[in-house]
């Protein structure tokens, strides 16, 4: 295709490797590279290994041809015309992003540079990089003229990250470059203008040929901080809705009505309202605690961050003062856990309240029975089986003869369960929901205690009686 342009991506991780396959989709000719040997022979190999919907049919299609894996970093320069950084940007003890991955990196293309490139930040990264970067790039010799550094920051959600790549709400491009905008321009030009919605077998979402995203041009400044900044805002609706929540607890109300009533109004909107046991993941943990980190070393005062954080962390032990409420003591009980990844449809267990609430149980003489429809594997690498812990087969096996169950991640599945089939289970029919899945009168009707978030209490109170002064 005469538009395709030459891309690299470094990084093979959830946005480097989504950001890669979607350009390949969108028509341009990429090289993915990673310094991993054993994660670029899987790739080539079509191996997708993060769970991912969409993933493996891209990768399938593309892997080899127009998706290349390799761990030249040099050779990848050298044929690019744009290189897009998708390497981590891991925390640092003092919160602050660890950005030696990203100067690596910077160093490698220096040295391999020998025509104009564009050198896109697609990791989420503190304002003033762009500008190391080309610091970095300037001290190893490489003269102004031969590149331009952009903030180009990724929006994409585990689970739904290829429809979002492919379908954003906008595409923040931050350059004081005018050469640069254009090769960015003419990278999502088929999203931009809307030609990829209209072609046979184009990955579905949100946008379509009449309504193609914005591209929002910036100073590379804006680009970093309206990243950190949409991150930090989206991680302060979720705290908002959970101390929200905790009101309508204290004072008998309803927060999925509250969250409703709220969201109906245009000016707030009704995503990212969903009260829970709080944020977790690789990214909103993280990018609170550096933009936090970047407010402080700026002389900045953002203490709302600060309690941002301080609820979120709540969150989880006011959780685990429920599951005690409902159990009275905890040493001895066994329970089901329904869900271990950090949120539904990814496999991804980094900075999961579910896993944190597990080991919080486990310290507390619990013992857990879990299940998880993706992400079991990577917990029993930090949580082996053994006495403390067991992995079931699917729900029904993880409730079985459990003093309570809980429910942890948001996954579909788990909002369609037969109650009847659960209940029967179960040694009390108990169900602590920790991702307000289900309607309490339903509950109700299947004479199931339930527990919620923000909600009224639905008890069966025998049940309460009997699970209270069962000795072990
Ligand atoms: C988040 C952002 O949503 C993306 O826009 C961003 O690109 C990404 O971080 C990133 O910086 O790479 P992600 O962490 O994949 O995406 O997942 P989210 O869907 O945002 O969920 C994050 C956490 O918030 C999960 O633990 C989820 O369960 C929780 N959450 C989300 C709630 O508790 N309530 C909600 O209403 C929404």
């Amino acid at each position: 295709m005469s538009d395709s342009i030459h891309i690299a991506v470094v990084g093979s991780g959830y946005v480097g490797l989504v950001a890669a396959v979607c350009f390949a989709e969108m028509g341009h000719s990429v090289v993915c590279v990673d310094n991993d040997q054993k994660k670029v022979s899987a790739l080539q190999a079509g191996e997708s290994l993060i769970h991912e919907k969409y993933l493996p049919e891209l990768l399938q299609r593309y892997r080899n041809a127009r998706v290349r894996f390799t761990t030249d970093l040099s050779a990848a320069t050298r044929e690019a015309q744009a290189i897009f950084i998708a390497v981590g940007t891991p925390q640092s003890e003092t919160g602050d992003a660890d950005l030696s991955y990203v100067e690596a990196v910077a160093s490698e293309i220096a040295r391999s540079i020998t025509t104009y490139k564009v050198i896109a930040e697609k990791s989420t990264v503190p304002v003033y990089t762009n500008e190391w970067i080309r610091r970095v790039m300037e001290r190893n010799g490489v003269s102004r003229e031969m590149f331009d550094v952009v903030s180009n920051p990724e929006f994409l959600r585990e689970g739904t990250a290829v429809a979002d790549f492919l379908h954003p709400d906008r595409i923040v491009v931050g350059t004081d470059s005018d050469r640069a905008a254009e090769i960015m321009s003419k990278i999502y030009e088929p999203l931009t203008t809307g030609r990829y919605y209209a072609k046979a077998g184009a990955i579905d979402g949100s946008c379509n040929h009449d309504t193609p995203p914005p591209l929002l041009r910036t100073s590379t400044k804006s680009a970093e901080i309206i990243k950190h900044a949409s991150n930090a805002f989206l991680a302060l609706k979720i705290s908002f809705i959970n101390a929200v929540s905790n009101l309508c607890e204290a004072a008998d109300a309803d927060v999925e009505q509250v969250a409703q009533g709220m969201g109906l109004d245009n000016r707030i909107g009704p995503r990212f309202l969903r009260p829970g046991i709080g944020y977790g993941g690789s990214c909103f943990p993280k990018d609170v605690a550096a933009f936090r980190s970047v407010a402080e070393q700026l002389g900045v005062n953002f203490a709302l961050l600060t309690e941002v954080e301080n609820i979120n962390a709540d969150q989880k032990r006011r959780f685990l003062s429920k599951v005690r409420s409902a159990l009275w003591t905890l040493r001895g009980k066994k329970l089901g856990v329904l869900g271990l990844a950090f949120k539904g449809g990814t496999d991804d267990i980094r900075d999961s309240p579910a896993i944190d609430l597990v080991r919080m149980l486990i310290e507390e003489g619990c013992s857990i029975r879990a299940f998880d429809p993706a992400a079991m594997q990577r917990a029993q690498q930090i949580l082996p089986e053994g006495p403390e812990i067991q992995y079931a087969s699917d729900p029904y096996d993880a409730s079985n003869d459990v003093d309570a169950l809980l429910i942890l991640t948001d996954w579909s599945e788990f909002a369609r369960l037969d109650l009847q089939r659960l209940s029967a289970a179960m040694r009390f029919p108990i169900i602590l929901d920790g991702r307000n899945l289900y309607d309490p009168e339903l509950m109700l009707e299947n004479e199931i205690t339930y527990f919620s978030v923000g909600r009224p209490t639905r008890h069966h109170t025998e049940e309460l009686a009997a699970v209270a002064s069962r000795s072990r």
